[in-house]
């Protein structure tokens, strides 16, 4: 397998958990918002699960020491940190909430599905996939952030935001490095873009909501009980995502990722917006869907 040199990281410090102003949380700003509620927790479970992921992308990469080496010393680093952070607001503002409980029965499910058998077979279409799962994530962060006034936790999805946008880049120059040799052309790289987007709607947010929701609301619902709630829920956040969403941002993230020609990547920018605006934050169906796994981000 090749070696690939990652864009430098030399000087960076980062930012630490310590840096952050716990005790200066404005708990009356956040605390009876449910949809934030339901957002964040589900968020902590999903990036402090990155520690899982990584193994699984380290062996994939296996024999290329500078994408190991990125992926053991800052990556799983900082995606674990994204998880401790989002955990300790979470339990500094709804301290009621069990998030042991509720991520023992998140990880025992996730966990199981997130294998070997759901990474890309080519290591530049992973590349391209691990892309999209950080343009996911660098956009939810950037639209909570447009939508949240409470300023710790603006300070704490900036920060997280920044990191996400920082694993693009990463991503990308590794997907571009692999590419100049695999040379997948745009169908290919399209059709794994295609896919991980709608597994990343489908998937990890149901299984996310179902144990939150389970932990927070006991003997509830469950079955298709369940699936009535998370449409519900569903149906709320599209609205609050609607509004906030940053479309243009993801466009670009996701136009630097085709092979195309570079002169058509500007007159394409319009039209994904408009059709990421008219189709991003549908509700869901009505039925439930077999579940397929992603990956953290
Ligand atoms: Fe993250
Ligand atoms: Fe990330």
């Amino acid at each position: 397998m090749p070696h690939h040199e990652p864009p430098p990281e030399k000087g960076r410090r980062g930012w630490k958990l310590e840096d952050i102003d716990w005790s200066g949380i404005q708990r009356d700003m956040v605390r009876d918002d449910d949809d934030l509620f339901y957002l964040l927790a589900p968020a902590s479970f999903v990036e402090i699960l990155s520690d899982h992921y990584t193994r699984n992308l380290i062996d994939h990469y296996r024999g290329d020491s500078a994408v190991v080496g990125w992926l053991e010393d800052n990556w799983r680093r900082e995606e674990m940190q994204h998880g401790e952070a989002l955990k300790t607001y979470v339990r500094a503002v709804w301290p009621e909430f069990d998030w042991d409980g509720a991520y023992a029965g998140f990880a025992a499910e996730y966990g199981a599905a997130c294998t070997m058998a759901a990474l890309e077979p080519s290591p530049a279409l992973e590349m391209a996939a691990r892309c999209v799962v950080e343009i996911g994530t660098s956009t939810l962060y950037r639209c909570l952030f447009n939508y949240v006034r409470e300023p710790v936790l603006r300070q704490l999805l900036a920060n997280i935001k920044a990191d996400e946008v920082r694993h693009y880049g990463h991503f990308h120059a590794f997907f571009e490095a692999y590419n100049r040799e695999e040379r997948k052309g745009f169908w290919e790289v399209w059709r794994i873009l295609r896919g991980r987007m709608t597994e990343i709607r489908d998937d990890d947010s149901y299984i996310a909501f179902k144990h939150v929701y389970a932990w927070r609301r006991p003997g509830a619902a469950s079955g298709e009980g369940m699936w009535t709630q998370y449409s519900r829920y569903s149906w709320r956040i599209s609205g609050l995502a609607r509004r906030n969403y940053p479309y243009a941002m993801a466009a670009d993230m996701l136009l630097a990722l085709l092979p195309l020609p570079a002169f058509l990547k500007p007159l394409l920018r319009l039209p994904i917006v408009g059709i990421a605006r008219l189709t991003l934050f549908r509700p869901p169906p009505s039925v439930p869907v077999p579940p397929r796994l992603s990956s953290t981000g």
